[in-house]
């Protein structure tokens, strides 16, 4: 059950509620291409319109370095919330300062006010207290929803909740509650699938899982840092040196543990992330020299599946190969289609790379739930503290 006081919690009529949400979406040709992340703030911005509050939306995009970037501007993310809600929404170029209260002052309730992106301001990633003040005298109360930034400990996302009320959205509380019940009460079998370039990134992740699910399916280029802690040879394929020996630990752990750590048992290889690689596919004992494994081989696919197909909890983080070139997108969207397919698990994906492979299959209506945050579901599944949650007041 979510610590937290969440926007229920309290009345927000006639009250300015600053809303700090996670619009960092793509965007080409000034047009957002991917409106996931403002879809799913949309349940909070419609409770507090439809309650009266006076919405004051932040949020960043992007990494500018402090100062104003074009490219960066939040106006193109305004459109779209404005298409999707149903109204108008009033944008106020600065962030903080005369310009910014005057807009704010201007809102009548059930209105909404987009900031521009946060990031343009050098005191957002810095977390200082000045500017947080600043952007606190813009509301009565605060919201977070942006969960996929709540790792961050910046004014918007953490120092803010210094100077007012401070409450949880629904995303958050979602992603926080749905992404704990996995750790603390799996139905089981539970089946966790993990993939992405690099033991380093999920080591954390690993290590939790080992802790708390049945069988740990292993994919992707961190695959061959195990194989290595294995003593096998992997021809050119990415292995980190260093984890070599942590991962060995890993495989022990999992081993003491009785958790059914999985890897791959054959890949496709080729020697150029190209379109139109020329691949084969071999055992993982005969990854020759000089060719790289790019994605899982059809023997792993099966073996994957099955265990897929039984599970009643599924969480995936991470793509098995090189899906967004063709040759090596097979294994990436197998396991979507099982994940997909299997309709009485419980199936959970972690943001990142593994939801754009959904989307990019048209598979992410057939999971339970698609985390909105990467980096910020691995950290609350590592057990690392989150800021953007901590922050808030406890119930
Ligand atoms: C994300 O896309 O993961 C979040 O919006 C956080 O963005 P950041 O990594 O630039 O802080």
């Amino acid at each position: 059950m979510f610590a937290k006081k969440t926007v229920k919690d309290v009345d927000v009529r006639g009250k300015r509620v600053l809303v700090r949400v996670d619009f960092n979406v793509p965007i080409a040709e000034g047009e957002v291409t991917d409106d996931t992340r403002i879809r799913a703030a949309l349940p909070t911005i419609r409770y507090l319109i439809d309650h009266g509050a006076r919405v004051v939306l932040m949020s960043h995009l992007g990494r500018p370095s402090g100062a104003p970037d074009p490219q960066y501007t939040l106006k193109p993310a305004r459109r779209t919330l404005q298409r999707l809600v149903g109204r108008n929404v009033a944008f106020s170029p600065e962030i903080v300062g005369p310009e910014a209260e005057e807009a704010v002052g201007r809102m009548i309730d059930g209105e909404i006010l987009m900031l521009e992106n946060v990031r343009f301001h050098p005191g957002e990633k810095k977390n200082d207290p000045g500017f947080a003040q600043q952007l606190a005298s813009l509301g009565d109360i605060y919201v977070n929803d942006a969960f996929g930034a709540a790792h961050r400990a910046h004014a918007s996302t953490a120092g803010v909740a210094e100077y007012l009320p401070a409450y949880a959205g629904m995303l958050l509380t979602r992603e926080v509650d749905t992404l704990n019940g996995i750790l603390i009460d799996p139905d089981r079998p539970f089946v966790a699938i993990l993939g992405g370039s690099k033991v380093s990134d999920k080591f954390g992740v690993i290590d939790k899982l080992i802790e708390c699910c049945d069988t740990l399916l292993i994919g992707g280029g961190m695959a061959f840092t195990f194989l290595v802690a294995k003593g096998l040879e992997v021809g050119d394929s990415i292995v980190e040196a260093d984890w070599v020996e942590p991962a060995k630990q890993m495989l022990e752990k999992a081993r003491t543990a009785g958790v059914d750590l999985v890897l791959p048992t054959d890949f496709v290889v080729a020697t150029e992330i190209v379109d139109d690689a020329d691949t084969r596919i071999v055992g993982r004992e005969e990854i020759p020299v000089g060719m790289m494994g790019l994605d899982i081989g059809p023997s792993t696919i099966e073996l994957y599946k099955g265990d897929i197909a039984s599970a009643r909890t599924i969480f995936w983080n991470g793509p098995m190969g090189v899906f967004e070139k063709k040759p090596f997108e097979t294994g990436t969207r197998e396991i979507a289609v099982a994940v997909g397919r299997n309709n009485r698990a419980q199936s959970i994906i972690g943001g990142g790379d593994s939801a754009a492979a959904l989307r990019k299959f048209g598979l992410d209506d057939r999971v339970t739930f698609v985390s909105t945050g990467g980096g910020a579901s691995m950290k609350l599944l590592e057990g690392a503290a989150l800021p953007g949650v901590d922050a808030l007041q406890d119930r």
